[in-house]
């Protein structure tokens, strides 16, 4: 069963910021997850929200502020946001990444700088694993690239979410854990779907949705797992 930090550790670091992935491979996991928006000039940052205002001392939207205005400002003392190509580097290949498309606009970008970590890096197509609520967003990503892994994410709909996950040949299904049944995991499992849910943080829902023989979880406290 795989181990994947959301927004790094998000329960002991902030929020997907490098010393949270860093800390997310200190801790072994087999996958990161993290959000991405476009900036005002077409760079992937990552962050959660479509403002910096929650998450660092500035305010204002990501796309409408260049990287280099988005760089001006500080999530704490020592951090900033990540560029997507920052994050790549430091994971280097030691974990795959979970990339949530906060929205349509960043397909494209996601793609090429997946490709080009592929065929100029030599990393595995296996390193990725794009989701995204937007189903647009990932029929796009399926479009331009069908090596690409893909992982449909639902908080409400687990039947269409299934059917979209065959019509568009994902990996992996992501539904909010409140979701799942053990009759529900088997039968998309039996449809050759992983089932990742999020965000299973307590002990007790985390042995719950184990019980259900989860191929893997998406928490902010990977050593509970
Ligand atoms: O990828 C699962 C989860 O991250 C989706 O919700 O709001 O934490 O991005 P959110
Ligand atoms: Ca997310």
């Amino acid at each position: 069963m795989k181990k994947i930090g959301h927004r790094g550790v998000k329960g002991y670091e902030p929020e997907n910021t490098l010393v949270s992935f860093q800390k997310a491979l200190d801790m072994q996991v087999d996958g990161i997850e993290l959000d991405v928006h476009l900036s005002a000039d077409d760079e992937l940052m990552v962050i959660h929200d479509e403002t910096i205002d929650r998450t660092t001392n500035g305010k204002g939207f990501v796309n409408k502020l260049s990287l280099r205005e988005l760089k001006a400002f500080r999530i704490d003392d020592k951090h900033k946001i990540p560029t997507l190509k920052e994050v790549f580097d430091l994971v280097n290949q030691n974990c795959f990444i979970n990339i949530e498309l906060k929205n349509y606009d960043t397909a494209e970008k996601v793609v090429s700088l997946i490709e080009k970590y592929v065929t100029k890096k030599e990393w595995k197509y296996d390193r990725f694993l794009v989701s995204s609520f937007d189903w647009n967003a990932l029929q796009q990503v399926a479009f331009l690239n069908d090596k690409i892994p893909i992982g449909v994410l639902t908080e409400t709909n687990l039947d269409l979410a299934q059917a979209f996950a065959k019509f568009i040949q994902a990996k992996s299904i992501h539904p909010h854990f409140h979701l799942l049944t053990k009759e529900n995991m088997a039968q998309m499992q039996e449809k050759g779907l992983q089932v990742f849910p999020w965000t299973i943080n307590e002990i007790e829902d985390i042995q719950k949705i184990k019980a259900f023989n989860v191929n893997g979880i998406i928490t902010d406290f990977p050593d509970r797992i």
